[in-house]
């Protein structure tokens, strides 16, 4: 199977700072790859750059076995990458719909003076809410209303509008509850079992565990671990982020 997305040997610095050194990942359709490591280990900086805010120095990056230049967060869209950055990027103020379509709003013909075609952008919030299992009340009423899991909702919605192979997610459960990081899980469950591929940054190794199918740990800007899902402990995860001891069991250290 060819992945959905395959970095080959991707570097980045910044000034002196080496971010990403020679990293090669992929996500296959249907799969959950999670990117763990510790503060400063690239994380961010390769979802970045997947999502055509950053640009690599040096490396190769192929979708569906294509190579893609991701100059922009457009053209990254127009790749079929979408990222839910951790911030959400939700206006408070405006209702779901206006969430979901913020940038990407629908609007009807020239000859009626191009009007934002609301009843179409509903069905289409409706269709994308349902296929995530978000429940919402209404539509219409402003997203400071929601719960965070709701509004994570809302936020992963808004990258599915345009219906992405490739969705990334940066801290989708920082600064949930627990309840709340569950509705999140099953999100992305559902991302999984539309045969998406999702590529998820977490600190939370519960939430790695149980989500993961596999599991790539960072360090200092290399990819030091990759473990599949049952193939490693909690311990083996810890000594590969800090670099403590290296993994004992074979699943590990397949660099
Ligand atoms: N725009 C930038 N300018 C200079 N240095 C940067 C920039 N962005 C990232 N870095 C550096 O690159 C390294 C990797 O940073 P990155 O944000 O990717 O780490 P991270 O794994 O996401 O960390 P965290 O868990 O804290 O979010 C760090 O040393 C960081 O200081
Ligand atoms: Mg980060």
């Amino acid at each position: 199977m060819t992945p959905l997305l395959q970095l080959t040997k991707v570097s980045k610095h910044f000034g002196g700072v080496r971010a990403l050194h020679e990293v090669d990942l992929s996500v296959d359709a249907g799969e959950v790859v999670a990117l763990v490591g510790d503060n400063g280990a690239g994380k961010s900086t390769l979802v970045k750059i997947v999502s055509g805010v950053e640009s690599p120095d040096t490396g190769e990056i192929r979708v569906r076995g294509e190579a893609a230049r991701l100059e922009s967060p457009r053209a990254a869209a127009e790749a079929g990458i979408r990222t839910v950055f951790q911030d959400l990027s939700l206006c408070d103020n405006l209702d779901a719909v206006q969430n979901l379509f913020l940038g990407q709003e629908r609007y009807g013909p020239v000859w009626s003076g191009r009007r934002v075609r609301r009843h179409v952008m509903e069905e289409q919030a409706q269709r994308v809410l349902e296929s995530l299992s978000v429940k919402l009340r209404a539509l219409n009423t402003p997203v400071v209303a929601l719960s965070g899991g709701q509004r994570q909702g809302i936020a992963i919605g808004r990258a599915l509008i345009s219906d992405p192979a490739v969705v990334l997610l940066d801290e989708p459960t920082a600064a949930l509850g627990v309840s709340q990081r569950g509705e999140v899980l099953d999100l992305i469950q559902r991302l999984r079992e539309q045969g998406r591929g999702v590529l998820v940054i977490s600190h939370d190794m519960k939430d790695v565990r149980q989500v993961a199918d596999r599991v790539v740990v960072l360090r200092l800007g290399a990819k030091v671990a990759e473990f599949r899902r049952g193939g490693y402990t909690p311990a083996d995860l810890v000594s590969a982020m800090t670099g403590a001891h290296e993994p004992t069991d074979g699943e590990g250290g397949d660099l």
